[in-house]
Order: structure tokens, then sequence, then C-alpha cells
């Protein structure tokens, strides 16, 4: 096979979890693979597993019986590295040391002096290794997932003295595995690894302040926001322990940055051996797993009428929602001027802070003594707005962003004066509850806000395309779109609401925006759509 990346056989070095998969995936995509280990006794091992893999392929009719023949017949394992000679790419895939993989390099770089020579590392310089081998030029980052016969994302890296025939070279090669290559530039953790810091960060000082229990945060990650996993189910599935050590080499990389601080809530639970499923026990107990977590309520709607008051998409949708459940509306495109006869009012303003104290004290001056005032808590806390009215005890908040349909639940919270039950007036909106506490951005908006804003950050500094990133997130953690894709989805405005409710709050750098994205606000689209 001879395509445009010119390879026709691909060396694997290092032949365990990876390495396995990513030689399978090379010989049933129809080229010749050596894969190579330091340790013989794990050659049977690895081609066993291709064998039994590949076989369940065929099963499943995802393989045809001719390929798979065909692919055993070209993959050749090997304990002697000089039989990597006749490669032209060679996929490095040894264990995640810098020391041992710079000696690899320099050796291979000598084996195969013709041949493109890539790292699948997902924490190491690739421009380090480059710099061990006469010719760094060719040499670059080629970052599989894990399954690698299964993952469609591929990561290509540029090292800055990788040749840009190079990168195209490798991206042409994963398109001929029938994977979808993104460009990434040689940074810590690339595109996805980096982007979804956050994910798990935020997710980790909701817990840690005291503001949610994992549980919740899990729920909300996958009811609210529409992830497969929660940061916490996550978290215990790769090990507690490799989530610290690698948020740890994060903070490092960026110079103690504070986007990246890890949280001690890590460091205690590796201290006690709570390191996730592997040991029977992390956020969760798995020996015996936990129960399930039972229905959130949905209770029986207050019959209204109510008001909706902002010029956010978020208030037309409330609006509709609420009309199309049968409820009287009274829609306020600003503050109200005169007297409201409801039950209840929902105040809307998620994306500019000035407007929504101005709304907040209108509604509260205008509304009946016993109505609910329903502030939106994305960019403010429920005690925050309760100082802007003279009626703190009616002041609850609900936590959601646009549009509606792709939430399951809607979150809502409390302050410490709140002395009315808003369930009855939240529950006109047709979604069942769930309890947070009381900070801006409750959890979706603030997991999403974050993460929306890492991609933001990881642009500016050329790590890669909107494009790639949006790419990336989606086919590299399954996230139900990207998070360019997303904010525009949701609102520009009302991402970026959440993340300046959170700076306020916190008074934390970590939330300020990154420079993409205030120009976004102020554009109300991505400066580069
Ligand atoms: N496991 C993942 O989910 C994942 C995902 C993406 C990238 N990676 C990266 O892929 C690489 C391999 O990870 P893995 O999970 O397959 O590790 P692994 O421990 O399963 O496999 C490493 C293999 O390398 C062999 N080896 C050790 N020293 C060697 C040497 N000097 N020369 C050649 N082979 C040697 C070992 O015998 C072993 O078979 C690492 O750089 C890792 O960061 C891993």
């Amino acid at each position: 096979m001879r395509d445009d990346h010119g390879i026709v056989t691909v060396g694997v070095c290092g032949a365990g979890t990876m390495g396995a998969g990513i030689a399978q995936v090379c010989a049933t995509s129809g080229f010749s693979v050596v894969l190579y280990d330091a340790f013989p006794e794990v050659l049977p091992k690895a081609r066993a597993r291709i064998e039994q893999d590949t076989d369940r392929l065929v099963e499943r009719g995802r393989l045809d019986p001719e390929t798979r023949a065909r692919a055993l017949r070209e993959l050749r394992t090997t304990a002697a590295l000089e039989e990597l000679a006749g490669c032209d790419l060679v996929v490095e895939a040894a264990p995640e040391d810098l020391a041992l993989k710079k000696d690899l390099f320099a050796k291979l770089a000598a084996v195969a002096p013709g041949a493109l020579l890539a790292t699948n590392t997902s924490s190491l310089s690739v421009a380090e290794l480059a710099a061990a081998t006469p010719d760094p030029r060719r040499v670059a980052g080629l970052h599989f997932f894990n399954p690698a016969p299964l993952m469609a994302l591929v990561e290509v890296v540029r090292a800055p003295q990788t040749a840009e025939e190079v990168i195209e070279r490798l991206v042409a090669f994963a398109r001929a595995l029938g994977k979808t290559p993104i460009v990434a530039k040689d940074s810590p953790g690339f595109v996805v690894n980096r982007v979804n810091r956050p994910f798990y960060s935020e997710g980790l000082r909701l817990v840690g302040e005291g503001v949610v229990d994992c549980a919740t945060v899990d729920r909300a990650a996958r009811e609210a926001g529409g992830f497969r996993m929660g940061p916490f189910e996550l978290m215990d599935l790769v090990g507690i322990d490799v989530g610290y050590a690698v948020a740890q080499s994060f903070y490092q990389a960026f110079f103690g940055e504070p986007r990246f601080r890890p949280h001690p809530l890590q460091r205690e639970m590796v201290l006690a051996g709570r390191l996730g499923r592997k040991t029977g026990r992390g956020f969760y107990d798995y020996d015996p797993p936990a129960p399930p977590p039972p229905p959130l309520p949905l209770p029986a709607p207050h019959p209204g009428p109510y008001a909706v008051a902002g010029r956010t998409a978020l208030a037309r949708e409330l609006c509709a929602r609420l009309r199309e459940g049968g409820f009287h509306v009274v829609e306020l495109d600003g503050p109200p001027d005169r007297p409201l006869e409801v039950a209840a009012a929902f105040e809307a303003e998620v994306e500019d802070r000035e407007g929504k104290r101005e709304v907040v004290t209108a509604l509260d001056r205008h509304l009946p003594a016993e109505a609910a005032l329903l502030v939106a808590c994305t960019n403010a806390s429920a005690a925050e707005c309760a100082t802007w009215t003279a009626h703190p005890q009616r002041v609850a908040g609900y936590i959601t962003l646009p549009p509606l349909q792709d939430r399951k639940l809607l979150e809502w919270t409390a302050h410490e004066q709140t002395s009315l039950d808003p369930a009855g007036y939240l529950a006109a909106l047709g979604l069942p509850l769930l309890r947070v506490g009381d900070t801006p951005g409750g959890v979706f908006p603030r997991l999403l806000a974050a993460l929306v804003n890492e991609a933001a950050f990881a642009v500016s500094e050329g790590v890669a395309t909107p494009h790639d990133v949006d790419l990336g997130m989606r086919l590299g953690l399954n996230h139900p779109h990207g998070p360019f894709a997303w904010a525009e989805r949701v609102g520009l405005r009302a991402v970026a609401g959440v993340l300046e409710g959170l700076r306020e709050y916190y008074g934390d750098e970590r939330y300020r925006l990154a420079p993409v994205l205030r120009r976004a606000r102020w554009l109300g689209r991505w400066p580069h759509s």
C-alpha cells in the first residue's frame, strides 16, 4: 500500500496497551507492521490480543475475514530493534519516561535513518524527543486514544522542529487508518487532555467547597450537560492517582497558572489509598457498588401566572416553555415599571450583570409581597441577588442555559434567608429539580464555561484551530458538542457571564476570560467565524 504519505511499512515500538492497539489498526488498514518490544515475553501476549480482538471484530461484521488474515500475515513481532530498519514510519509507544524515550529516539534514528519517527506520548515534550535525534525535522507526535483500534481521533503533534511535509504525511497516514486527524502544537496535553482539564478541576472545586457532593456534580454533568460520564465517575475510572499526577504536571508546565492548580481533595484521596475503581473505592464505592441515585422530584407546578424579565435567549425560551405548559406569562424585555399581578417572576438577565441588578431590583419593587422572585444564578449567586432587593426571603435561584431542550433537569438553589419553597414555581418549566449550593453557575454552566474558556485560551496560544478543538473534544472524549460550537449554541454572552459571575464571587484569576472569549462577547460571535 502506498499513498501520498509514502508509507508502506510501519514499525511500532512498545507492545503494551497502546502499541498493540496501534499495530492492530495499522495492520488491518493494509500496512506491513513490525511490532517491537524490548521484553520478548510481551510479544506473544500482544499478538494473542490482536488475534482475539480482530476475531471479535470479524464476528461482529466490522472486519472481513480476508482483511484479518492478511493483517495477521503482515504483522511481524520482534525483540530486535534492528528489525525496524526498513520501516517508513516508526510509532513509539514505550512507557511514559523521558530518559527512556530519549534514548529510544536516538537509537531509532540510527536504526531507521530515513523513517519518520512519531511518539504516542501523552505528556512529554515532542521537541525534547526530537532534539535527541540528528534530524529532528522528521520527528512528530502521533497521539492515539485508548482503545486505539476503536477511537476515531488521532492528534498529529507539531514540534517546533517538525517539517511541514512530515505533518502532512502523518495527517494522510492517520486518514489511511480510517481515523480523523487533528493537528496540535507541541504543548502540555496537546488539545484534548488540556482543554478537558476544567471538567475535573471545577468538579473538584465544587465538591471541595461544599457546594455539592460528587453524585450531584456527575448527575448535573450527565443530565443537564449531556456528558456520557460526570467528572467523578471519570476520575474513578482513570485512577485518582493518575489524575493527580497529570494535574501536578500541568500546573508545573504552566508555571503555576491558577487554572491548572491541582486540588487538595485529589491528594487526600491518593494518601488514603482510595484510587478509584481499581482499589474498589474512590469517590464512589464499588465493592459493593453504590445504588443508582433516586429519581429527581418534579412537583405539581403552581398555576401561576408568571412574569419573565430579560433581553436574552433564555428569557425567550422560558416564556415559550411556560406558555406551552398552559401558563399565563407576562413578558418583560427590561426592568418592569408597573405593578405585576403574578405569582412568581423569573429574572433571566444572564448576559449582563449591571442589567441584572436593575431587573432584579425593579421586579422586587413591582411584585406582590407574597410572590416568588426566581433569579438566574448563572452569573450571580442567589445571596448576592437578594442583597439587591428589599425582600431577600422570597429570592431563590434557578441555574440553566439555553436551549432547554438539551436539559433533562433544572438546577436550583436558595440562600441563607430564603424562606419560601420555590419548587412549585420552578416545576412549571417541566424539568425535574436538582438542588445545588448557592454559587454562580451551579454545576453544568460552570463546567461548560470553564471548558469553553480553556478552549479559547488554547486557540489563542496556537495549540489548534477552533475546528480541530471541536472535533477533538467530540471524537476524543465523546462530548456532545465541541466547546466552540457549544458556546454558540448556548450563547457566547451567557457563557462569558458565568465566568464573570465566578470571577466576581471568588476573586480568583482562574476565571478571567480568555482574550478570544472577551472579543467574542463583544462581537456576539467567535472572531474566527
Ligand atoms: N494507556 C493509555 O490510555 C494511553 C493513551 C494515549 C497515549 N498513551 C501513551 O502511550 C505510551 C505507551 O503507553 P501504554 O499504556 O501502552 O503502556 P504499557 O505499559 O501498556 O506498554 C509499554 C510497553 O513498552 C515496553 N517497553 C518498555 N521499555 C521499552 C523499551 N526501552 N523499548 C521498547 N519497548 C519498551 C513494555 O514492555 C510494554 O510492553 C505512553 O507514552 C503513554 O503515555 C497511553
